[in-house]
């Protein structure tokens, strides 16, 4: 009798089925994303919304007084700081204490778990960037979505410990990417646990297709949303930030693409990003503001 490989899609739902205790994002975050989302979102709005749950106007309001935000005075309102940082930048720094908030400062089961956030914010930048240039999406949701797009990642981490250090060893030792360790371990992967998650959570089905699909090789019609996450991923994990193990492998520095330079360089002119120069020059910008922003966040 031979037996059939399962669905990785069941494999995830019977994954999550099996967690004690469902994880959750702040309601808030989820009615932010959506608004985002919207045509033509008002930012401040979004802020004012999000900003009405405590636990997170608290979290945010630390991050705002850390180092990496080096302002004169020490804001002790989410008004002040929309004055002094614009609702941008509040915004990103709202969805980035969202995220941390399933993520730890411990290290979980030989995972450095600031290296996943190195990396997810990494995409989240370069992604906006992309998205600037190329001007094929909007630059908040390539940002989103670079933030949420591994979030599958962090739960299989947090609830699957054992198994998932298993498939970061797999990956590091027969040199495959994660996700291709994580179904041989699993028999699905961060895509597809991330994905069910994301529309539990109600997530727009444009971040949930991206969460889903961005390391599908071959799909027909990928939206221009995916094919900026997946670019913006393929670059981060060239300059090395990416989900690694407890050991900090040493990096090949800011602005250095690694082996993948010609491939990756042919993609960023199909988006229609030609100035590679000024690419590189903001990578490497890129890669510093990520690198402080971990050291601020997680001392
Ligand atoms: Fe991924
Ligand atoms: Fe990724």
């Amino acid at each position: 009798m031979s037996i059939t490989p399962q669905n990785p899609v069941a494999v995830a739902q019977s994954i999550i089925a099996s967690f004690q205790t469902l994880p959750t994002i702040p309601a808030a975050a989820t009615r932010a994303i959506q608004l985002l989302n919207g045509p033509d979102p008002d930012l401040s709005e979004v802020a004012d919304i999000i900003l009405a749950d405590q636990v997170i106007a608290a979290r945010v309001i630390r991050i705002i007084n850390s180092p990496l935000y080096k302002l004169l005075h020490e804001v002790e309102s989410v008004k002040q700081a929309l004055i002094y940082l614009g609702p941008q930048k509040v915004f990103e720094i709202i969805l980035t204490s969202c995220f941390l908030e399933l993520t730890d400062s411990r290290t979980l089961a030989g995972i450095r778990p600031q290296s996943c956030w190195e990396h997810s914010f990494g995409v989240a930048l370069v992604a906006r960037n992309l998205a600037e240039l190329s001007g094929v999406v909007k630059p908040e949701m390539a940002y989103v979505s670079g933030i949420l797009h591994d979030v599958g990642e962090v739960i299989l981490m947090h609830y699957r410990q054992d198994q998932f250090r298993e498939a970061v060893q797999r990956s590091v030792e027969r040199e495959l990417d994660l996700h291709d360790a994580e179904r041989e371990i699993f028999g699905t992967t961060h895509c597809e646990i991330g994905a069910l998650l994301a529309a539990q959570w109600h997530f727009p089905e444009l971040l949930t297709q991206v969460i889903m699909h961005h390391h599908a090789d071959q799909m027909e019609l990928k939206s221009p949303l995916i094919r900026v996450v997946q670019l913006a991923d393929q670059i981060c994990s060239d300059v090395r930030l990416k989900c690694s193990m407890d050991v900090e492998v040493p990096g090949v520095g800011a602005g250095v693409y690694g082996a993948h330079l010609p491939a990756l360089e042919k993609q960023l002119a199909q988006l229609g990003v030609t100035d590679m120069d000024a690419f590189r020059k903001s990578l490497a910008q890129m890669v510093d503001h990520v690198k402080a922003a971990v050291q601020a966040i997680y001392p």
